[in-house]
């Protein structure tokens, strides 16, 4: 199983025991307030979409992403949706953790198999950034940009984060795209390191959304840009991916492990690497890392 920029081996071993597994709970919705999720009016939905559809529902889970890679080595069909209510062990790019309590965001998985080669594989991630930046745009219009590689920021913070994961087996590809929004999620709600760096919707635009909604759109603009990058190849997805980000002629500073990168945004490469330019304008592709935008 690999993540798909790291391009190293990962998450093999669950802290929580089986993937299915959560800890009993106890502790509290922490949005009293809101609505859960209306499951049954969601399936009835999504039953008319490729992709959100079977849908797996779990109010606790360890993580989606877990539960996806698992269903799809036991053969779970193109399209197939894992999504929880909220994730005990919720994972991140690079080894991080993904904050996700109750009843306010959207934590789901999408089981992809598509017949292209495993090279081309990394070019499947920016269809999740590309078709959130979509969704979330038709909610809040201004200030949604993609920072690479599929970082979804409003105003600056992140709202939404991608995590794909992969199986290959005998050339047959299947892709789990791991998806967190921050749909209802208040600020003092947000770790205390993270609540500078990160936003929700409901921040951004001042009410609170219904979480089918915003998961129903998504799974419209998804199909949409699937179906293009499947017949078109990568390139529309790399045009909406710059039309979607504010990085290009910016400086960044790139990190991956103990090596950073520092140079100007020139553009993205017909593979999915970051093109950075150095002071003498000579181009570096930059594959894997974390980018900061250097604010002048
Ligand atoms: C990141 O920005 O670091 C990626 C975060 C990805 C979080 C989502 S939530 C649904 C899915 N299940 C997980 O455990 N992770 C992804």
């Amino acid at each position: 199983m690999y993540a798909f920029h790291e391009h190293e081996v990962s998450f093999a071993d669950e802290k929580s025991g089986s993937v299915f597994a959560a800890p009993a709970l106890s502790a509290p919705r922490s949005n009293p307030g809101e609505a859960p999720l209306d499951i049954a009016s969601l399936r009835e939905r999504l039953r008319g979409c490729k992709y959100g559809f079977p849908l797996h529902y779990f109010e606790n889970v360890a993580s989606t992403n877990a539960v996806a890679l698992k269903l799809s080595k036991e053969g779970a069909a193109e399209g197939t949706m894992v999504l929880a209510d909220r994730q005990t062990a919720g994972r991140g790019r690079l080894q991080r953790v993904w904050q996700s309590p109750a009843g306010c965001n959207l934590y789901f998985s999408v089981i992809l198999r598509p017949k292209i080669a495993l090279a081309k594989a990394p070019q499947l991630t920016f269809l999740a950034g590309v078709a959130v930046a979509d969704t979330l745009a038709s909610f809040c219009p201004e200030g949604v940009e993609i920072k690479w590689p599929n970082d979804v920021l409003i105003n600056q913070r992140k709202v939404c984060g991608i995590l794909s994961e992969l199986n290959a087996e005998q050339g047959k590809i299947a892709a789990v795209l791991g998806i967190g929004v921050n749909v209802n999620m208040k600020k003092e709600d947000f770790a205390s390191e993270y609540r500078q760096s990160a936003t929700s919707l409901r921040e951004e635009t001042g009410r609170m959304h219904p979480r089918e909604e915003v998961l129903c759109s998504f799974c419209t603009y998804f199909q949409r840009r699937y179906e293009l990058f499947l017949n078109e190849g990568f390139e529309p997805l790399r045009q909406a991916w710059l039309f979607r980000t504010k990085m290009v002629g910016k400086n960044v500073r790139v990190r991956f492990g103990k090596e950073i990168k520092a140079g100007v945004v020139s553009g993205l490469d017909e593979d999915g690497a970051l093109l950075l330019a150095d002071a003498k304008g000579a181009l570096e592709r930059i594959i894997a890392g974390d980018a900061t935008i250097i604010k002048e």
